[in-house]
Formats: C-alpha cells, structure tokens, sequence
C-alpha cells in the first residue's frame, strides 16, 4: 500500500485542496479529493492489463465547484429525497431546503459535498472529517462525520462513522459514476448489471417514494439475472420512463448487492453495503460536458450505486430509521471491488 498527497487548488477562500493517492499491492489506484470527499478517479487494468480509469471526475478544483452533479462526492447529510423537505423528530417540525422541484435533496443548497473535509493519514488509511454544525441546511445537532478510504485487497472501502450532540437525520452515500469502459468512453448501455433485489422503492414523477415496496418482478427493475443496463432502461414503465432511465431504489436482499461488467474491458465492480438499499442512477440527467482528459460525459455515460436508506425513509416509520441519537454512533461500509 502505497499512499501519497498533492496539492490539487485553492478555494475561492485561500485553503488548499489535496488529492490523496492510494495504490494497493496490485497497482489499483483511487485518487480521493479534500474538496467533498470525492473520489476523483479509480484506476483499475482491463482484460489485456491496461489501466483504466474506471469512474467520471475532473482535472481540476474550478470544474468540481462549477459543477453540479455529485461527481465522485460524498453526500450528507441525507443523500437522496426527503419530501418537500419536512419532516419531524421527537415532536419538532424541521423544514429543510428545497433544491430539486419540490423535495430536498442531496443535503441541500450547500452538502457535504461542496464543503473542505480535513483529511489525515492514519496507518493505511485516509480519513476525512468535518463537524456539520447544528442547523446546517436545517438539520438538527452538531455532526461529526468521519469518511475513511483505504484499500483491502482489491476493494475500496469506504467507512462512515457519525456522532451527534442532538437528535438528528442521517443517510450518508458516495456518488461515484462508474464507466466499466472508461470515463468517457461511451454509453454504460451495454455493460451487464445484477441487482440483488426483490423489491424497489415505488416513486410518484417527482422520484419521492409512494411507500410501496414494489416487486421487481415483470418489470423493468429486475436486476435478478444479470441483464444489459440498456436492455429495459427506454420502457415506458412508471418506474423508468419519467426519469429519462433508473433512478430508483432498491430493497437490498443479498450480498454482495450488485455485480456490473464493462462490455468492451471486461472489467467486473462487485459492490456491498450494510446499508439496506441502493439508488440505481444512470446519468439520465447528467448534463453533456467534459470531464477528464477532456473526454465527454452525458446522458447514460455512467452509473451510479448509492448505497442508502431508503429515499424520505424519515416519513415512512415502517421503513429502517435513519435517526442518529445523541450518545450514539452511527457506522457503516460500502466496499466497491474490481477484478
Ligand atoms: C438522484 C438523481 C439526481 C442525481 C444527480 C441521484 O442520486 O437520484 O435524481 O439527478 O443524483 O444529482
């Protein structure tokens, strides 16, 4: 294990911003950003052996700033939707920003992954922190959050711990865009995805959850057997045709949760959590742009596996609770492993 840090920019206020490298035994490499706690890129060889970087990001500070569509970031404090921002917690009524249609999203105007995380080396690993203070974009309590990367063996690891001094809501999630192909290299149509799932989260069109857990079977989320993205992406079902492809949550019901394969590399991510569920994201509205290399990103270029509480898990009790209590601690992994 090998693990080194550059300076990467400036914020507009004068702090520095690190890339942090780490590279495991094989040569797999993961490139980790102070700036949201974003992976910027994932190095990992094809069938023929030839790097490739594996997920979409940018050459520069100014294009992480500018942009707009979680790259490679770390979200909190609740990734995914919480209906018109409202919710309640012990017997008080929060209201948080609204910054997509009518719901909250992402933690809001300014997440965790528009903010400078600290970043340490500790033995073989790579921890990020940040103290969110109470009320930050209307949450309850002052957080710490901790976001560790490291390597074990071929996966990368990503470990989240949290406290708080008050009652609060927590959903935290890592939303890389993977290309299986090579950021930048195409469309993700033709890679092969299985899901682990019986059941997703049925939305209405604003993508907020109906609170029925929808079987997958006959329709375009089944993921079961492994099938090409493309294959059901274009249906006219509900749970695709609004959002332009997927952009849904699964009710993880296996592990490891996920396996995907890049068509033309060969390159297999097997991917696992402890968290109950899975935004599958396929870039149906990242917007046409250029990313690294000034390569170009857009439309379906990308998947994402954001793993989750359910989206808006805070309005429907019967779901797994994403309450964070004083004197507790919040912990859990994500492992995304490249063979
Ligand atoms: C959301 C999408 C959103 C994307 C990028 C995903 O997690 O579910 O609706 O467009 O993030 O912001």
């Amino acid at each position: 294990m090998e693990i080194s840090k550059k300076l990467f920019g400036t914020m507009p206020g004068g702090e520095k911003v690190f890339c942090w490298t780490l590279i495991n035994e094989k040569g797999l490499a993961a490139k980790i950003l102070d700036y949201g706690a974003t992976v910027q890129s994932i190095i990992v060889p094809d069938k023929d052996g030839k790097p490739v970087d594996v997920v979409l990001g940018y050459d520069t500070l100014e294009e992480y700033i500018a942009g707009d569509c979680y790259i490679g970031a770390t979200v909190g404090r609740f990734a995914n939707r919480i209906k018109e921002g409202k919710f309640e917690l012990n017997g008080e009524k929060y209201e948080l920003c609204i910054n997509n249609g009518q719901n909250h999203l992402h933690g809001g105007k300014t997440g965790f992954d528009r903010c400078l995380w600290s970043a340490e080396q500790i033995d073989e690993k790579v921890v990020f922190s940040r103290t969110s203070p109470d009320g930050e974009e209307g949450y309850p309590g002052n957080l710490e959050v901790k976001v560790t990367f490291s390597w074990e063996g071929d996966s990368l690891k990503i470990e989240y711990e949290a406290e708080t001094d008050r009652d609060t809501i927590l959903n935290l999630t890592n939303h890389s865009y993977f290309n299986l192909n090579g950021a930048g290299n195409g469309k993700v149509d033709e890679h092969l995805l299985k899901i682990e799932a019986e059941r997703y989260t049925a939305c209405d069109e604003n993508c907020t959850p109906t609170g029925e857990l929808a079987p997958v079977e006959g329709t375009a989320m089944d993921f079961r057997n492994p099938k090409t993205i493309g294959k059901d992406a274009y249906n006219d079902e509900p749970c695709v045709k609004p959002f332009g492809g997927y952009d849904a949550n699964f009710v993880i019901s296996g592990h490891p949760f996920a396996v995907a394969t890049g068509d033309k590399t060969g390159i297999t991510l097997t991917a696992d959590t402890d968290q109950p569920g899975v935004q599958l994201y396929t870039a149906n509205a990242l917007t046409e742009q250029k990313g690294k290399d000034g390569k170009d990103y857009g439309f379906r270029s990308a998947f994402c596996l954001e793993t989750q509480h359910f989206p808006d898990c805070i309005n429907h009790p019967e779901w797994p609770s994403p309450i964070l209590r004083k004197g507790e601690k919040f912990e859990s992994v994500t492992t995304y492993t490249f063979m």
